[in-house]
């Protein structure tokens, strides 16, 4: 799959099949992907998690409200954020925004490095953070940011997330 082909690919995998499993190659791979993904001042501040204990993806589903496809997939990857490793050289600026925007970029490569594996996740971001971080055994520097649940897809993507006009959202200046 090309990089275009990849993109147009992506869509939000929220029903997996249970069977097929994602091996521990697989998973590195997108983790590699992840961090690729640039960092201000190459800080890198992030830690990830990778869950496939059933006991712990279901308890990230219930911090995640309900989403009980985290549970259903046969892994999930945490994204953490170390916001001291950004204030660190950053300061305020660091600690607030680059290192949200930082793990936001490696979870975008995650997501389509799992499409590149003809695999599919979801970014799911509506969750408990405190609950999430109890169930996880969290350092108390790691701020959960995201959970990719990540396996095969199960089904048709059906109909898919639709888009403003690009006209809507972007301006040409010159
Ligand atoms: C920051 C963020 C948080 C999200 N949280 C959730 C979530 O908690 N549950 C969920 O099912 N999808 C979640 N999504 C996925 C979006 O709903 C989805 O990306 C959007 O509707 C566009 O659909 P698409 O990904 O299929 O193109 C989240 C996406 C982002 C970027």
């Amino acid at each position: 799959m090309d990089f275009w082909q990849v993109v147009d690919n992506r869509y939000s995998v929220r029903s997996f099949d249970p069977a097929v499993e994602v091996p521990p190659q697989t998973v590195e791979r997108l983790l590699q992907a992840g961090i690729r993904a640039p960092t201000a001042g190459n800080r890198q501040p992030w830690h990830f998690y990778v869950v496939r204990d059933l006991a712990v993806r279901r308890g990230l589903a219930a911090a995640a409200y309900g989403q009980e496809f985290i549970a259903q997939a046969p892994v999930a990857i945490v994204v953490c954020a170390d916001a001291e490793q950004s204030a660190g050289r950053y300061g305020q600026r660091g600690r607030e925004l680059y290192c949200l925007q930082d793990t936001a970029a490696a979870t975008a490569q995650i997501l389509l490095a799992a499409v590149a594996s003809g695999l599919g996740g979801c970014w799911v971001g509506a969750f408990d953070e405190h609950e999430a971080a109890r169930v996880l055994d969290l350092p108390p520097r790691y701020r959960p940011v995201a959970i990719l649940p990540i396996g095969k897809p199960v089904g048709a993507p059906g109909m898919r997330a639709s888009r403003q006009p690009l006209e809507r959202v972007a301006s040409f200046i010159g």
